[in-house]
């Protein structure tokens, strides 16, 4: 099947840049992204480029180029799918609130409403790809659903997860170290569906990084991959606490390891905690498709790398109640950054949340400053957890537009997302506007140590 028009529906961080790319490298087949938000495609639609939804590096001179020419952004979904050939649903796959499998599975009732409208308008032959972390055998969900309720037409589903990490999607998309596509390999039709998305990709990628395998190594690949690297960061960050204790240094201690090639350097950044949409969800996940075949030794392994995230995040919270002659009631702390890692306006699961809520918890005011989030999004992550009501959030915590600010009259800082330009701030200006002594937490590793001791901060730093 040769592919002319492409439709995917959630226009979000994976879908947007995702597409973008499609569009640049391959001008001859027409890219519709839709979304349900209408808010989202207008602002994927804006004249000025600048104003799309999601922050990428390098996204806007691309969506700038192919825009227009073949690229669309539109809410009209049965006309997206109606005339495409391979739609890809790149929707969201939160963990589940309510019910069974209640903060642990995903929840997939976004997935199960595309399946259906998907069924619902398609007259000819599609290839349907999922895109989204999904669980294990959601596959089997949507060939169940399009194929009962469909008009006779034929699918073919494919998974061909997502590998892109947001900060760096722009070049992960241009260059990935793999394409990864699942299908029915052993029918004709599905060899030739999973053909139809390596013809895709590989007008920019090399085939050798294009692996095909049967959909359910494919859905697995993505969980179990998210599952390694998570568990990385929560093995540097379990040395960290150690680190403290000891007097070792954690960074020393990740070069020393990360020198050995079977191990690597990469992903050995002790912090704060992990964030992000990908890591707790699937990991949730995994812990779930684990206990429900009774592989209570499997789900327990792979909680704890979430247990000790929790448990970064805390630590570092509750340090800063100890450090200031343990209460923080009525003092103001500044909080430098909220995104859940430096070049990305998303919030989702940002340790920055958890650390304010156990600092709101303990009576402080909160002031915070990011580059890149709105104060908006800031009140509705901590409406999301539910802890205090919105107005009892927007008296505690205040956004402001300069670091500088955040940082004046307060009695401590805490570095949340490791932004570069925390790293060229004047911190002998904000030493000298802080309350005395003036505290300093580096939850990322960003700052140097010596240089800010001899300002005059009292200064704590993650694994060290
Ligand atoms: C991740 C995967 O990397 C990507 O392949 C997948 O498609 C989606 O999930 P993402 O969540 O966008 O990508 O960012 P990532 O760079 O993986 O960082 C996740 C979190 O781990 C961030 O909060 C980051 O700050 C933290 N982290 C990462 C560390 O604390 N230390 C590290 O060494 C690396
Ligand atoms: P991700 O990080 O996986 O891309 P996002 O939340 O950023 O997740 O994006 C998912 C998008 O999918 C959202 O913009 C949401 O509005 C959209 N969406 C969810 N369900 C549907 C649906 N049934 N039809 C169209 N769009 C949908």
């Amino acid at each position: 099947m040769k592919i002319k028009n492409i439709c995917c529906i959630g226009a979000g961080y994976v879908g947007g840049p995702t597409m973008a790319i499609i569009a640049q490298k391959c001008p001859h087949i027409n890219v519709t992204v839709v979304d349900i938000n209408e808010k989202r495609i207008a602002a994927w639609n804006d004249e000025d480029v600048n104003n799309i939804p999601i922050y990428e590096p390098g996204l806007s001179d691309i969506v700038k180029e192919a825009r227009g020419r073949n690229l669309f952004f539109s809410t009209n979904v049965d006309e997206a799918i109606d005339n495409a050939e391979m739609i890809f649903i790149s929707v969201n796959t939160p963990t589940k609130t309510y019910g069974i499998g209640k903060g642990m599975a995903a929840d997939l009732k976004y997935i199960e409403l595309c399946a259906r409208q998907i069924a619902r308008v398609s007259k000819t032959d599609k290839i349907v790809v999922e895109k989204s972390t999904l669980p294990v055998r959601t596959a089997e969900a949507l060939k169940n659903i399009l194929e009962n309720t469909g008009n006779g037409v034929n699918f073919q589903i494919l998974s061909n997860p997502e590998f892109l990490a947001e900060g760096t999607a722009v070049e992960d998309l241009l260059a990935p170290d793999r394409v990864l596509i699942g299908g029915d390999i052993d029918t004709v039709k599905g060899k030739d569906a999973v053909e139809a998305l390596v013809n895709v990709y590989a007008n920019w990628v090399s085939r050798e990084h294009i692996l095909t395998t049967n959909v359910w190594s494919s859905e697995l690949s993505k969980l179990t991959a998210n599952a390694f690297l998570a568990q990385r960061v929560s093995s540097i960050n379990a040395m960290s606490e150690l680190c403290e204790k000891t007097g070792a240094d954690v960074n020393e201690v990740a070069k020393a390891v990360g020198m050995d090639s079977r191990i690597g350097a990469k992903f050995l950044q002790s912090s704060v905690g992990f964030g992000g949409s990908c890591f707790q969800k699937d990991i949730l996940n995994l812990v779930y498709i684990a206990k429900s075949f009774g592989l209570n030794e499997v789900a327990d392994y792979w909680e704890q790398v979430i247990i000790l995230n929790d448990h970064q995040k805390r630590r570092f919270a509750a340090n800063i109640v100890k450090s200031l002659f343990n209460t923080v009631s009525g003092k103001k702390i500044a909080i430098l950054g909220w995104a859940f890692k430096k070049d990305t306006n998303d919030t989702r699961e940002s340790a920055a949340i958890y650390v304010s809520d156990y600092l709101l918890n303990e009576q402080a005011e909160i002031v915070v400053y990011d580059p890149k989030v709105t104060a908006e999004q800031i009140y509705a992550d901590l409406d999301y957890l539910g802890t205090r009501s919105d107005s009892e959030n927007r008296s505690l915590v205040s956004v402001v537009s300069t670091a500088e600010e955040a940082c004046k009259n307060s009695h401590a800082v805490a570095v949340l997302t490791e932004w570069d330009e925390f790293k060229e701030l004047d911190w002998n200006e904000i030493y000298k506007n802080m309350l005395k002594p003036a505290f300093l937490f580096d939850g990322r590793r960003l700052l140097d140590k010596a240089e800010l001791q001899s300002i005059g901060f009292d200064f704590f730093v993650i694994g060290n």
